[in-house]
């Protein structure tokens, strides 16, 4: 099989791209080792910047986008029993919008697929050859070894993929950071009862209660990294969430059954450069952020943006500029999203079991980002995701 851009992983950056390139009229293969249902039908994040809702609109995905998400103006910061409102909207004039990133995903497979597209399920890129010359995926499809030749690979195939191990040892260089605790994420049939977004600390761990829904709440809970879901029932998870969200009079949780729970290490990770010969990595290939500052999906989103106007460059006129200066652009936004998503979990989760002083910084951040403009300013332009060109 031969294509002009073999891409690895339909995730939101594999099919974002795949959906780019053909509008301008650049042909690909996405090839997904998952079937369609459980790509479709993994819960992950849920927050959509402004730029992401704006390259899904520019780009004929806004429709469902447009009528089912949920446009959110301020967050919530809940600490110390009170509760205090970042208005992003009226310090950025941006907003965030709720969407979950299933749902990305189900209307980009519709589009690819709509227009004639090729997404292989099911099907696993084992191996990546000749990326200095002319590059192979090597597949694994229904038992049988196949063989995908293209002019360019993206590798995006989130952290477990196999396409940055493509790259020859002391090639790239990795930046790290793991933290002392986990997320434990929980969608419920349950009227959110918030409209916006709460982000608590609290002395038992951190908690935030999101939604996906006017019927359905999606909340997360810190928990220690190596806890099993196994010991946390639907009323232990209820009870937690209680004594760490109800600190604020008159406001109590709805509960609900729970349709979905799991726990999501924390990490933070970058790899650099994000390209070697004719390979090119977006997304969780080459960068995790901890899930605080709900970047991860933006990231992947403004990757390929990025990507898909390099290839279009080199495709149309012959311009290799944008696809050499691709990585450091990337890396530009990759590290103020590894700051800002840092900064965030480091000001919000218990970071040490017994460490009063650390505790007292935090409620010192905390109240000076509720008082201060200037540094509220701050917190909203990264959250609501500072506009594209201005990293680029
Ligand atoms: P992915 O979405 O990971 O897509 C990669 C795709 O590649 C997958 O479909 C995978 O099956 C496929 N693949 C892997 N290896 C191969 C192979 N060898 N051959 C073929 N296909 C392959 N971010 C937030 O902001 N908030 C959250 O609450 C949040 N929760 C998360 C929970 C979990 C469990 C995880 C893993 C991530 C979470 N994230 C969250 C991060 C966010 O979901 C990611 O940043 C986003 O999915 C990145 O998109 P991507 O396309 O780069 O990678
Ligand atoms: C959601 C996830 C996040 O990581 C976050 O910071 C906010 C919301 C969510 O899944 O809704």
């Amino acid at each position: 099989m031969r294509t002009q851009v073999g891409i690895v992983g339909a995730g939101p950056a594999g099919l974002m791209l795949s959906h780019l390139l053909h509008l301008q009229g650049i042909e690909s293969v996405v090839v997904e080792s998952r079937s369609r249902a459980y790509v479709e039908q993994r819960v992950r994040a849920g927050v959509l910047e402004q730029g992401s809702v704006d390259l899904l609109c520019r780009t004929g995905l806004g429709e469902r986008l447009r009528r089912e998400g949920m446009r959110h103006e301020g967050i919530e910061l809940r600490f110390d029993g009170e509760s205090h409102r970042v208005p992003m909207t009226e310090l950025t004039g941006r907003a965030i919008t709720v969407y979950g990133q299933q749902e990305v995903v189900k209307d980009l497979i519709a589009a690819r697929l709509a227009a004639g597209g090729t997404i292989l399920f099911d099907t696993e890129a084992v191996r990546l050859s000749d990326l200095d010359s002319a590059p192979v995926v090597h597949l694994r499809r229904d038992g049988r070894d196949e063989e995908l030749h293209c002019d360019i690979v993206a590798g995006c195939d989130g952290f477990h993929g196999i396409s940055r191990g493509a790259v020859p040892e002391g090639v790239l260089r990795t930046y790290e950071r793991t933290y002392p605790f986990a997320w434990l994420g929980v969608l419920a049939a349950a009227p959110p009862a918030v409209d916006e977004l709460i982000y608590a600390n609290h002395e038992r761990g951190f908690a935030l209660h999101s939604l996906r829904s006017p019927q359905i709440s999606r909340l997360y809970l810190q928990v220690a990294p190596d806890e099993d879901i196994a010991d946390w029932p639907d009323e232990r998870i209820w009870a937690e969430l209680r004594a760490r969200l109800e600190t604020v009079p008159g406001w109590s949780l709805n509960e609900g059954p729970i349709l979905e729970k799991g726990i999501t290490p924390m990490r933070s990770f970058v790899v650099e450069p994000m390209q070697w010969q004719r390979l090119f990595l977006a997304g969780d290939a080459v960068h995790i952020v901890p899930p605080t500052g709900a970047k991860g999906m933006n990231l992947a989103l403004a990757d390929v943006a990025l990507l898909g106007e390099a290839l279009a460059a080199w495709y149309g006129e012959g311009r290799t500029d944008l696809l050499e200066s691709y990585s450091e652009t990337a890396l530009r936004r990759v590290w103020r999203a590894q700051h800002f998503s840092w900064w965030m979990t480091s000001m919000l989760h218990r970071l040490a079991a017994d460490d009063p002083y650390e505790a007292r910084l935090q409620s010192a951040t905390l109240r000076y980002v509720t008082t201060s403009r200037a540094y509220a300013t701050s917190l909203a332009e990264n959250y609501v995701g500072l506009p594209w060109q201005d990293l680029a």
